[in-house]
C-alpha cells in the first residue's frame, strides 16, 4: 500500500536574488526586496515526504528517526543561520530562490534515502509562498 509520511523542520537563513551582470536598479526591479544589496532573511519551513510501501513487519513506510537524520545533516546543518550566496557552495553561482533552494535540498536528500522510495520536497520561505518539488524534469 503507497503512503506519503512527512516530516517537518524548520531553518533561518539569508540571502540576496540577483544577477551579477544586472545593475542593482534591474535586479531591484525583477526581484524587488529580495535583491537588497546587503541581503536579508527568512524564516524557511521545509517539509519532506517520503513515498513508498508500508513494510507489513514493522507497519512503518520509513523510520523518520532516519528521515530527520538526514535533514539534520544536508539541511539544517549546512543551512541554517547561515547567508546562502556565501557560505552553501550550491549557490555560489545559483540564484537562492526558493525554487533553487528547494531542488538542492531534493537532490542532497535524493542521495541519501533509499531508491525504493519517491521524495518530495515543500518549501515555504513564507507562509504564504511556497514550491513542491518531487524530482521531474519538466
Ligand atoms: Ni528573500
Amino acid at each position: 500500500m503507497k503512503m506519503k509520511v512527512c516530516r517537518k523542520a524548520h531553518f533561518n537563513a539569508a540571502h540576496r536574488l540577483y544577477r551579477k551582470d544586472w545593475s542593482d536598479e534591474k535586479n531591484f526591479q525583477v526581484f524587488g526586496k529580495c535583491s537588497n544589496p546587503l541581503y536579508h532573511g527568512h524564516n524557511y519551513e521545509l517539509i519532506v515526504g517520503v513515498i513508498g510501501d508500508i513494510d507489513p513487519e514493522t507497519g512503518f513506510l520509513i523510520d523518520l528517526k532516519i528521515v530527520k537524520q538526514y535533514i539534520k545533516e544536508e539541511v539544517e546543518i549546512p543551512f541554517d543561520h547561515k547567508n546562502l550566496n556565501e557560505e552553501v557552495a550550491e549557490f555560489k553561482n545559483l540564484n537562492p530562490t526558493t525554487e533553487n533552494i528547494a531542488i538542492v535540498i531534493w537532490n542532497k536528500l535524493r542521495n541519501k534515502i533509499p531508491a525504493k522510495y519517491d521524495i518530495e520536497v515543500t518549501l515555504y520561505e513564507t507562509p504564504r509562498n511556497f514550491v513542491i518539488y518531487s524530482g521531474g524534469t519538466n
